[in-house]
């Protein structure tokens, strides 16, 4: 979604925007721009699509000044215009938003009852004309803004830039992230960490219902209530804001490469050297629920319906869950005896956040399942697991998602455990079976030829078809998942056994049916499945393993042969194929890979 910059600099602070904005590309947007300060005059440039049209503005039509503020927009109110883009600016004052500000309408109402009129679709633009409007009250700059802020309604993250005013930016944060960076005689206002990962590893991250008014000197910080605040400043380690893809052509491809080093890694963090499991303390006690409700969006809800299967099968516990758009006005009762775990990549999507506000209002004990470690998410659970996955850059969640289910599957082994519904012995093979992961998904990456070439047949389809049973239902969805928002190419799953029951109708010889199938207890079932799959000329691609290809590969399409696996865990090595499948189709049907259209990788509005 939108990604937001600031630079109180030393030197031209043009190319350090653009620079910094390039690292917010992975977000997600449609249009850019930026706002400087020359000799103390505004300046404005904004291109709509990639980042290069803005570039290729600003060589010929540079913009000068060493103070200056910058944008990628996600268009929510409004088309990806250049009159949309951000920075909106009144006379004096220019203004780059993340979020949505809910009261637009009638701010609009009560500028234009002054005589002020809006020229842009974007909520965006009252705010600058608000901030405007005080300004020519003969507010200072830092009364004008705070005055504006104190105004909205809905989700911000904001940086206003002041004519005549090269040494201030003000930054304010309510329900989008906001990080403030020190640099020497600099200042930095960035989305994230990664923005400004080229410019300062030294970052303040904001509160909810921060203002800051930035100087170079240094930043004061006022909390929600105006009072003056000190927050910690850390140090980022350097991976953390790393964004290079390593050699790959795609993100996404180097992020698919790394899961074996990035699943050892959490595998390091959530089992001792002796191989038990090692969950922060104090954690969850297991017995004293009766109930656990899982909210996540996306892939990451596919990780909680794997998880679902995992708690219930291995710890007896109950599993509600929920996608958590639906959850939060769902409005569901909570008993006593229960808790709520939130999985998500990025920890700011803003339904999964709402969701967890509600189950915190209704005395839920909140967990949460997270790679950003700042993130909103992270900092509203009372218990928060790191997955450990490292920056993920392609909007596409891969190595989150494997790394996601990693640590539910060793969250519900505990469950297990705390709760006797497990014995020693199965324990201590399933947490072999766990250790084994990084290996055998380091095997399974070998199929990577056989899927690129699998993949220009699956690039011809209109329509594609995947099929899973119990733990594998939730990969199919996943599979489909990625197929669709990378190639384009319209993809649904099914549970096998209910393809019967109507979707069945769809199979024919140009509808490509993907089976996901280990050599499981439930493999039969399955292959019964395929069997009236292919009894209808249907084309299907199984992938299983070298015993299930020796019983079912006869007069399939294609067989994909993955490595033998402890089948609890076979849906976090089918994911590989899932990934490279999507992947490789993208890539044959010439698809933007890391950033598909009209999608974000941050969702921070609903
Ligand atoms: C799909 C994908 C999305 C995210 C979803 C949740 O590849 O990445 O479906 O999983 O938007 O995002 P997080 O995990 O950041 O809450």
């Amino acid at each position: 979604m939108c990604g937001i910059v600031g630079v109180l600099g030393t030197h031209e602070a043009a190319p350090l925007l653009v620079e910094a904005l390039g690292r917010l590309e992975y977000r997600g947007y449609d249009s850019a721009g930026i706002a400087t300060l020359d000799e103390g005059r505004l300046g404005r440039r904004r291109a709509v699509g990639k980042l290069v049209n803005l570039s290729d503005k600003l060589v010929h039509e540079p913009l000068r000044g060493h103070s200056g503020i910058g944008h990628t927009r996600w268009a929510t109110h409004g088309a990806p215009t250049e009159a949309n883009a951000h920075p909106h600016a009144g006379a004096r004052v220019a203004v780059v938003h993340n979020g949505i500000i809910e009261n637009y309408r009638e701010l609009r109402e009560e500028l234009s009852a002054r005589g002020i009129g809006t020229s842009t679709d974007t909520d965006t633009e009252t705010v600058a004309l608000l901030c405007q409007l005080y300004l020519d009250q003969q507010m200072p700059p830092r009364e004008a803004a705070a005055a504006t802020i104190a105004k909205l309604e809905g989700a911000y993250a904001l940086c206003f830039l002041f004519e005549d005013e090269p040494d201030l930016l003000i930054a304010a944060r309510k329900g989008s992230p906001l990080a403030i960076g020190h640099g020497e005689g600099e200042m930095f206002v960035g989305s994230d960490a990664i923005a400004l990962g080229n410019l300062t590893d030294r970052i303040t991250y904001l509160d909810e219902g921060d203002r800051a008014e930035v100087t170079r000197a240094g930043v004061v910080i006022f909390d929600a209530q105006g009072r003056e605040v000190t927050r910690p400043e850390k140090r980022i380690a350097q991976a953390a804001a790393q964004v290079d893809k390593a050699g790959h052509k795609h993100f996404m491809a180097k992020e698919i490469a790394e899961q074996p080093r990035v699943l050892a890694a959490a595998l390091g963090h959530y089992l001792t050297p002796e191989g038990r499991i090692a969950l922060p303390e104090p954690c969850i006690d297991f017995t004293a629920i009766d109930r656990l409700t899982l909210v996540a969006c996306g892939t990451a809800f596919y990780a909680c319906n794997v998880a679902k299967y995992w708690f219930e099968q291995v710890a007896r516990l109950p599993v509600e869950i929920d996608v958590a758009s639906e959850f939060r006005y769902r409005e569901p009762p909570m008993p006593a005896r229960s808790a709520a775990l939130f999985v998500s990549q990025s920890g700011e999507t803003a339904d999964t956040l709402a969701a967890l506000r509600y189950a915190k209002g209704q005395g839920a004990q909140i967990l949460s399942v997270v790679n950003v470690t700042e993130s909103s998410i992270a900092r509203d659970s009372d218990i928060a697991l790191p997955i450990l996955a490292g920056a993920e850059i392609g909007v596409a969640s891969t190595k989150a998602f494997t790394c996601q289910l990693l640590v539910l599957g060793a969250l519900a082994l505990e469950a297990a455990r705390q709760r006797g519904t497990i014995d020693e012995a199965t324990l201590a093979a399933h947490l072999q079976g766990l250790r084994a992961l990084p290996g055998l998904i380091d095997q399974g990456l070998s199929i990577e030829a056989e899927c690129q070439r699998v993949s220009r047949g699956l690039a011809e389809a209109r329509d594609i078809l995947f099929l899973g049973r119990g733990r594998m239902y939730p990969l199919a969805l996943e599979g489909a998942l990625k197929l669709k928002e990378i190639s384009y190419i319209h993809a649904e799953a099914y549970a096998s056994g209910e393809l019967k029951h109507g979707p069945i109708a769809l199979v024919d010889e140009h509808v490509p049916v993907i089976v996901m199938a280990p050599h499981d207890e439930l493999f039969d079932k399955t292959v019964s499945n395929m069997q009236e799959v292919m009894a209808r000329g249907g084309k299907v691609l199984l992938i299983t393993d070298t015993k299930g290809a020796r019983i079912a590969g006869d007069g399939t399409w294609e067989v994909i042969t993955l490595p033998e696996i402890d089948p609890l865990w076979a849906p976090i090595l089918y994911a590989v194929p899932a990934q490279l499948l999507a992947y490789h189709t993208a890539v044959a049907k010439g698809t933007d890979v890391d950033q598909p259209r009209n999608l974000a990788k941050s969702v921070t509005v609903e």
